[in-house]
């Protein structure tokens, strides 16, 4: 396995929201996990910045209704696969690298009982398990900062998109280059592979075909979200030592903080590209 991989892997398998979290919160709120419906996983499965209303965006400007067919790429728990599957009636099929989370994503699906038209494939989004010109539209959120050849990650977004199928995803940008230390550091704690500005970012999803449609920077957006976030993380951080349980590694949370940090210096920040084939 490359160091790539073992550095995923090794921080999705301690990542701070995961199918264990979320059952145990469910259980003792509710009981029980008998009839389980999708929206009760809303609150704990979306592992990407603004919640459902980013995803809702995302929905428009790919233009996903009923029986539209989506690939998610890098779906993690599955969380937007469910609520695209739920909410607008869509087709939706994940690429999820991570085992444990592909797994824990078809748990969680079958769970609220929408494995019909809520799928998570295990595979890698640079090499898609998804047959050419077979979906309406992909979409990604927060993940293609973890992918090592985005380049490629696109043109297999491309290769899938049946003709004027849309693209639109959201990600990190660096909006100025990072020192080698804060760049090692997003490396070391979060899995980070180096991050490129938002012009760069146009060029390179022009460069594999598309056409762009709009290009928003979300960095004023994000900083107060990161900031919850942080919040969350350190909650959840000091619930699992309360309760025994295993608390994450701590190259993640001081990798956070700094994060957060280069965020407010609008060093680091977001990006939402949409494009058609
Ligand atoms: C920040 S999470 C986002 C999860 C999901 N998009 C969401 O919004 O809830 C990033 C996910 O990308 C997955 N991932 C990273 N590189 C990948 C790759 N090359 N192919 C497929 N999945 C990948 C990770 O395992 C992780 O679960």
């Amino acid at each position: 396995m490359s160091d790539t991989s073992s550095q995923l892997l090794y921080f999705y398998n301690r990542h701070p929201i995961s199918l264990d979290i979320i059952v145990t919160k469910l259980r003792a709120s509710r009981g029980h996990l008998d009839d389980l419906r999708p929206e009760e996983l809303y609150a704990h499965d979306q592992d990407h910045y603004g919640g459902l209303t980013a995803t809702d965006e995302l929905a428009r400007q790919a233009r996903i209704g009923p029986g539209t067919a989506v690939a998610d790429f890098c779906a993690g728990l599955g969380g937007t696969v469910r609520y695209l599957a739920h909410k607008y009636g869509a087709n939706v099929t994940g690429v999820e690298f991570t085992p444990v989370r592909a797994a824990g994503a078809q748990e969680l699906t079958r769970l609220v009982g929408l494995q019909e038209v809520a799928r998570i494939v295990e595979g890698n989004v640079m090499d898609a398990p998804l047959p050419d010109a077979s979906v309406d539209a992909v979409v990604s959120q927060e993940s293609f900062c973890h992918v090592p050849d985005v380049k490629r990650a696109l043109a297999e977004a491309r290769r899938i998109l049946k003709a004027g199928g849309r693209l639109a995803f959201t990600d990190w940008v660096a909006n100025e280059p990072l020192a080698p230390a804060d760049a090692q550091l997003m490396w070391d704690g979060m899995a980070i592979q180096p991050l490129r500005s938002i012009a760069d970012y146009r060029r390179l999803v022009e460069n594999v075909g598309f056409g762009v449609l709009s290009v928003t920077d979300l960095t004023e957006e994000w900083r107060p979200i990161l900031e919850e976030r942080l919040a969350m993380y350190q909650r959840l951080r000091e619930e699992a030592r309360q309760s025994g349980a295993p608390t994450g590694h701590d190259a993640f949370h001081e990798s956070y903080i700094r994060f957060v940090d280069l965020i407010q210096q609008r060093k680091l920040g977001g990006v939402r590209i949409v494009a058609s084939t």
